[in-house]
């Protein structure tokens, strides 16, 4: 099998900026990372904010080339979302993301916005990921919102809006994969959690595919939290992930 490279992303999920800090370096520290990349999410970011990614997720940690994905799940005006996007890109995260159904207007500001403050700041442009239907919502959630659709429609609907405005990419669940990877082409970024290790506890994802099974169905990167930060060594565990990925030169 030939290697690729790590498309592991942990997902920190945890307020305290402590335990985050040793997570990140044990995972993302040198000489080599044993995930793609980090994620930090709204608990995180709420509370620590970008003082906090620079304390937990330190130069020297990013100097390894780790990924940062910012999940921010941005959802207002298209100035208050352009807003948003350039208080963040200083950090240079590799990935946002923003509610595709935030409209047309709302998703080419945040674009613009990016491509632009990247410049000021002299860091990579970040890859602008859409939010489609979040997994916890079904028919008839959409329905009470006026959609009248199957989620796995307006999911498809969404990406292609997304795809249009110019957005990298989207997160999607493993079930949602195959359809979107021929919908969307070979460069579409596919961000997939609910992703399980063979013989794993499922926890809450009612869904779950195994790392190998979403790769080799289409996904870009891979969402993973608990089987990570739970672990008795994190570490170990990232890198057995990796490896049930296909990387096999950590
Ligand atoms: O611990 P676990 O591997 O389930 O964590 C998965 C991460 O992906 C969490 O940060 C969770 O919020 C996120 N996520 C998810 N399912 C979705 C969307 C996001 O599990 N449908």
């Amino acid at each position: 099998m030939p290697t690729r490279s790590n498309p592991v992303y942990c997902g920190v999920d945890t307020i305290d900026l402590a335990q985050a800090t040793k997570l990140i370096q044990s995972i993302a520290g040198g000489p080599k990372p044993a995930v793609g990349g980090i994620k930090l999410g709204l608990e995180f970011f709420l509370a620590h904010g970008a003082p906090g990614v620079r304390y937990a997720f330190p130069g020297p940690v990013r100097a390894t080339g780790v990924g940062f994905f910012l999940d921010l799940k941005l959802h207002d005006i298209p100035n208050t979302v352009a807003g948003g996007i350039r208080a963040v890109v200083e950090l240079a995260p590799t990935f946002i993301t923003i509610h595709a159904s935030g409209g047309k207007e709302m998703l080419k500001a945040a674009v613009a916005e990016a491509g632009g403050q990247a410049a000021k700041h002299n860091v990579p442009r970040p890859k602008l990921l859409g939010v489609t239907v979040l997994t916890s919502l079904d028919r008839s959630d959409l329905e009470a919102t006026g959609v009248d659709a199957d989620p796995s429609d307006q999911v498809l609907r969404l990406a292609g809006l997304a795809r249009e405005s110019g957005l990298d990419g989207v997160i999607c669940s493993p079930l949602e994969i195959a359809a979107l990877r021929k919908q969307c082409g070979p460069d579409f970024v596919l961000m997939v959690p609910g992703i399980r290790p063979v013989g794993s506890a499922a926890n809450d994802q009612k869904r779950a595919m195994t790392p190998r099974q979403a790769v080799d169905l289409g996904a870009t990167n891979l969402v993973v939290g608990r089987p990570i930060y739970q672990a008795a060594d994190p570490r170990a565990a990232a890198e057995a992930i990796a490896r049930e990925a296909g990387v096999n030169d950590l």
